[in-house]
């Protein structure tokens, strides 16, 4: 299927990575998935069927416009040293949320309680490549299950280049939400865990764009 839409890869398939490759291939948007290992991503891709394939991490870089990281914070870190030069122009999105057992049943932040995994990447981002916060808001089960429900429910995103709004909001959109932009990078610490804008912050649950005007 030929089609006018910037390309996507998702790179990681585990929670989130699979709920996102699996929300654009309902939203009857082409995807290409890649995970560390290549026959994870071919079952991945079979599973989706015909508008998603599967790649190596670099071809899948190389190939897409929009790269979508899920995975670890620090993976993302590695991710961007090791394929510096294929993230040159692309979008780069960024669900992270920079937290680790806590050894108690519970998650703790491993950065300052007023720093953001986005602020950090941003800083970390190969030359040339644009930075968007977004993906990362919901949980992965939520991220599921409150996609393309009547009435949508909202998914954030940041970004420092609004030249690549309309891409990102047509990635949300296909995505089964409806998107809503908090501003610049220096904004997603609302977004990330713990955040007045994440599902385990004060926003408790996927809500609607109404429901968003009341709370906030
Ligand atoms: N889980 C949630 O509810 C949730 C919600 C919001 C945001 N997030 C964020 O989303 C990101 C992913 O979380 P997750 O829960 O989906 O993690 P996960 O289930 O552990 O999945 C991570 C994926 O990344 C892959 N991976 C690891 N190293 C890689 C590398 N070098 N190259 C390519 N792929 C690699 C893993 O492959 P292997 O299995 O082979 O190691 C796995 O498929 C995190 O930054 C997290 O903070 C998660």
């Amino acid at each position: 299927m030929k089609t006018n839409k910037a390309k996507v890869a998702v790179i990681g398939l585990g929670n989130i990575g699979k709920v996102v490759a699996s929300n654009l291939v309902k939203g009857n948007r082409e995807v290409i998935v890649a995970s560390q290992k290549l026959e994870d991503a071919k079952a991945n891709a079979t599973n989706l069927g015909s508008l998603a394939m599967a790649t190596d991490v670099k071809t899948a870089i190389k190939e897409a416009d929009i790269v979508v990281m899920s995975v670890w914070f620090s993976t993302i870190q590695e991710l961007f040293k090791q394929y510096a030069t294929e993230l040159q122009d692309k979008i780069v999105i960024d669900p992270s949320n920079p937290i680790a057992p806590d050894g108690k049943g519970g998650f703790k932040k491993i950065i300052g309680a007023d720093e953001s995994a986005g602020q950090i990447l941003k800083g970390l981002l190969p030359k040339g490549a644009i930075l968007v916060k977004a993906l990362g808001s919901l949980g992965a089960a939520s991220l599921a299950n409150e996609a393309f429900q009547n009435p949508i429910k909202v998914l954030f995103y940041a970004s420092d280049d609004t030249s690549v709004n309309n891409t990102v909001e047509e990635l949300i959109k296909d995505n089964g939400y409806e998107p809503v932009n908090i501003g610049g990078i220096d904004q997603s610490i609302r977004m990330e865990v713990f955040g007045e804008l994440h599902e385990f912050g004060a926003l408790g649950k996927a809500i609607t764009k109404s429901e968003l005007k009341q709370t906030v």
